[in-house]
């Protein structure tokens, strides 16, 4: 096989960025270019100042530095780029859409569509397409015609193309990690001398019984599968947390009981506020989509389920936090911990804390955001309101607060919210003796050392433990 010497990758936002620094960096002999439309984005990953790349990763800084001006390029120059390449990936965004058919369900693939329009006009010689974008199964077919109906419009050009699907199985906060030792690589396709060509690539630095071959749609609709199941494993174990909480059984010794069970396994068992990020509500809710596309009725009420209980475990948290504040919480000053879907990660997207927050603004509390890569400018653009400082006469309102200790001060209540180590050693007494009292703390990720908190007045809700 010839080996591929050029890449392109449509998309510089989580996948596409932190993927490419890892390829590039276990792949000395390829040219690696990510482009995007968002130009201020290529200009953040071209911040010499390490701290302002658009996505905070650990361990991803360290890989930039190492390779980008040398064989990793973050470019606005898409036209260049795809001519260039023999491999083009396609690492743009797939929200799930807010109008028209299929609203609040199915992919919108706009994105994905224009990614296909770029590389047919652009492309030249024979260009591998790889989808590494979530999809729903039978884009690759989309693709495809897109690509053929350019190459019947124009005569002049020579070009010829093959796709391929090989879906992105990083999390974040630890992508850097997942990209060089993955579980295995997943590659779709039917076309041979391109699976090889795409297979030679990770072999660079993937051992090759980790990586799977399977036929395109398997490949589409295995990515779609393993986050519904990932899903499922967390609105399972919250549904059984709220049993705990009412019988005086604890989530994490049952956790711990039927984790090592090697069928059930010990991993993606810890109750949380619910599942947040980019993927796994959508990817279940394309699944739903799909399922009812297919007149499948009963698949598809068995996975929407899975998110059903997941807002509910967002409302029924932000329920007992009112419940145990007397039943109001107008004017309480209220300190959310946490603002990130998950720890190690400045994502913001479908994180609990937005719903959770937004419950506790509408029931007139006075908010306090802390989050230790999480910005107040962030925060304004997911809760949809503007931060304020306290007000004594209006309710309703938030601010962000760096300092933790100032945050809390005359504070009625403490929600954790997020992971993140710098909660997990807080001293506590420090901060008993200036909060508001009776205090609250809630503890939605069972990360606080119990035996701390029971030496102060402070009270402990902690999510799953009767
Ligand atoms: P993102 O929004 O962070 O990045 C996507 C980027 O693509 C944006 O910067 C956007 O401007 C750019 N883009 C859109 N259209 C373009 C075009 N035509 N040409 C060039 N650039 C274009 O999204 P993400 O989190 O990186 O996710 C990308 C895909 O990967 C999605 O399908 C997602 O489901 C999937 N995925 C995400 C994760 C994750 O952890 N975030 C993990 C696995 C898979
Ligand atoms: C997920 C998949 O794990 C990854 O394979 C896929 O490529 C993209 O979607 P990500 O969303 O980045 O990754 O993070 P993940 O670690 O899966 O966490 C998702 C959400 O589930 C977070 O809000 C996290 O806090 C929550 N979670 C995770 C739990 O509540 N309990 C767990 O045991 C694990």
């Amino acid at each position: 096989v010839n080996i591929v010497k050029n890449i392109c990758c449509l998309g510089a936002g989580y996948v596409g960025g932190p993927t490419m620094a890892v390829l590039a960096s276990k792949c000395p002999n390829i040219k690696v270019t990510v482009v995007d439309i968002d130009l201020n984005k290529i200009a953040a990953w071209n911040n010499q100042n390490l701290d302002k790349l658009p996505v905070f990763e650990p361990g991803l800084d360290k890989i930039i530095s190492k390779v980008r001006g040398k064989n990793l390029f973050f470019s606005n120059d898409i036209e260049k780029s795809i001519k260039d390449s023999e491999l083009v990936f396609i690492s743009v965004n797939t929200p799930t859409k807010i109008k028209g058919f299929g609203a609040f369900y199915a992919s919108d693939l706009k994105w994905v569509e224009s990614s296909a329009r770029q590389v047919a006009k652009y492309a030249s010689g024979h260009t591998i397409v790889v989808e590494k974008s979530t999809v729903p199964v039978k884009t690759a077919e989309l693709i495809k015609k897109i690509l053929k109906s350019s190459n019947s419009s124009n005569k002049k050009k020579e070009n010829s193309f093959s796709v391929l699907s090989s879906p992105e199985f990083l999390a974040e906060g630890s992508a850097i990690n997942d990209l060089i030792n993955p579980d295995r690589v997943l590659i779709g396709g039917d076309n041979e001398e391109s699976i090889k060509k795409l297979c030679a690539i990770y072999e660079n630095w993937i051992p090759k019984e980790k990586i799977l071959v399977t036929n395109i749609w398997s490949s589409e609709l295995s990515k779609l599968t393993a986050n519904a199941f990932l899903a499922q494993r967390i609105s399972s174990i919250n549904s059984i947390a709220a049993i705990c909480e009412k019988t005086g059984a604890e989530i994490k010794e049952v956790s711990a009981a039927i984790g090592s069970d090697t069928r059930i396994g010990n991993k993606f068992l810890l109750s949380s506020p619910g599942f947040g990020g980019s993927c796994f509500q959508k990817d279940i809710l394309n699944l739903v989509y799909l399922s009812r596309y297919y007149g499948l009725d009963h698949v598809a009420k068995y996975w929407e389920n899975v998110i059903s209980l997941n807002n509910w475990q967002k409302e029924r948290i932000s329920e007992v936090i009112v419940d145990k504040l007397f039943g109001t919480i107008t004017g309480k000053k209220i300190v959310l911990l946490g603002f990130s879907f998950k720890a190690n990660t400045n994502d913001t997207r479908e994180s609990p804390s937005i719903d959770i927050a937004k419950n506790l603004l509408e029931n007139g509390a006075k908010l306090v955001i802390n989050d230790p890569r999480v910005s107040n400018k962030q925060i304004e653009l997911a809760l949809n309101q503007p931060s304020k400082e306290i007000d004594h006469n209006v309710e309703g309102i938030w601010y962000y607060e760096e300092d933790i200790l100032e945050a809390v001060k005359s504070a009625d209540a403490i929600v954790i919210l997020t992971e993140w180590q710098e909660y997990k050693n807080l001293n506590w007494e420090l901060i008993s003796k200036s909060m508001r009292k009776p205090s609250w703390v809630f503890d939605t990720r069972g990360i606080i050392n119990r035996r701390e908190i029971d030496v102060t007045p402070i009270n402990l809700w902690t999510l799953g433990k009767g």
